[in-house]
């Protein structure tokens, strides 16, 4: 970003930078936009401060970026179809992604990442922890690398999504559309991010179920390896919310976890997501 008034500070060592010098409310000149791109490219994550959006100019950044995707499971803003709420009351205690996970993955073509915004914050906690998986992924020895190039994974929406998943039940009006659960997607567990060609292991504890030609049980001991491995702390960075805050993630490049840690307090956020491209 020399020669730009945008000015990215990395928050860790592997992933997310804070993005300084824009104002996202106003039209964004096409080179902000791939400025931007560049950083979430780089830092899997940007984050910004003090950007009360309205609902409209949430929408109208998100279409710079891509084709917002309608999201068949979470209730939508009221009036907004394109935003998702992230909704947990006082009453309630399951969040909505206390697990470490990736959006979509579930999906053939896997989202390209999410835009969420703070509405309302809990007056302690509810921060969010963001791990790198292209450092995960380099990290690992060569023999394991070069094993698991060669393998494939299946992921799923069903035992998360639909109507027999204790999830669903706890989450009460905030999910429904469990029948459109449905979908189960392969995708390879290394894969070359689409836009910076990085290799980057794609598997994750909310939605993968196995590799491909492999039972459950003879998966688990290895997926299990690799999601201790990849939630290790220097792979990630942690964000602390407030009022008008937004994260933009890049679903192909992190995980992320919502942390529960805040009973008895309100939190909404306001999600949406991007379409992505099949990948290889
Ligand atoms: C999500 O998993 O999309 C929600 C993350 C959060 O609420 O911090």
């Amino acid at each position: 970003m020399r020669n730009s008034r945008i000015q990215a500070r990395p928050t860790s060592g592997a992933v997310g930078a804070e993005i300084l010098g824009i104002d996202l409310s106003r039209d964004l000149e096409d080179s902000d936009v791939e400025e931007l791109r560049a950083a979430l490219n780089e830092y899997g994550v940007i984050f910004f401060r003090e950007q009360n959006l309205s609902p409209e100019q949430h929408i109208a950044f998100a279409e710079r970026f891509g084709q917002i995707n309608i999201n068949r499971f979470f209730k939508a803003a009221p009036g907004y179809s394109q935003i998702a709420e992230v909704r947990k009351e006082p009453g309630q205690k399951t969040n909505i992604g206390g697990g470490w996970h990736t959006d979509h993955s579930y999906d053939q073509v896997p989202a390209l990442g999410s835009i969420l915004l703070a509405r309302e914050v809990p007056p302690f906690g509810g921060d969010t922890l963001f791990a790198s998986m292209s450092h995960a992924y380099e990290a690992l020895s060569d023999g394991l690398k070069r094993t698991l190039e060669q393998l494939r994974a299946v992921h799923s929406s069903r035992h998360v999504f639909g109507a027999a998943s204790q999830y669903v039940k706890e989450s009460g009006d905030r999910l429904g559309n469990s029948a459109a659960a449905t979908q189960d997607a392969s995708h390879p567990v290394v894969m070359r991010h689409p836009e910076t060609g990085r290799k980057t292991l794609y598997v994750n504890p909310g939605f993968t179920l196995r590799f491909e030609g492999w039972t459950t049980e003879e998966s688990k001991p290895l997926l299990e390896f690799l999601y201790a491995h990849a939630s290790r702390p220097e792979f990630q960075t942690r964000f602390s919310w407030r009022e008008g805050s937004i994260a933009f993630w890049d679903n192909r490049a992190t995980w992320h976890l919502a942390v529960n840690d805040y009973h008895g307090e309100r939190r909404l956020m306001h999600r949406i997501t991007l379409e992505g491209v099949p990948l290889e």
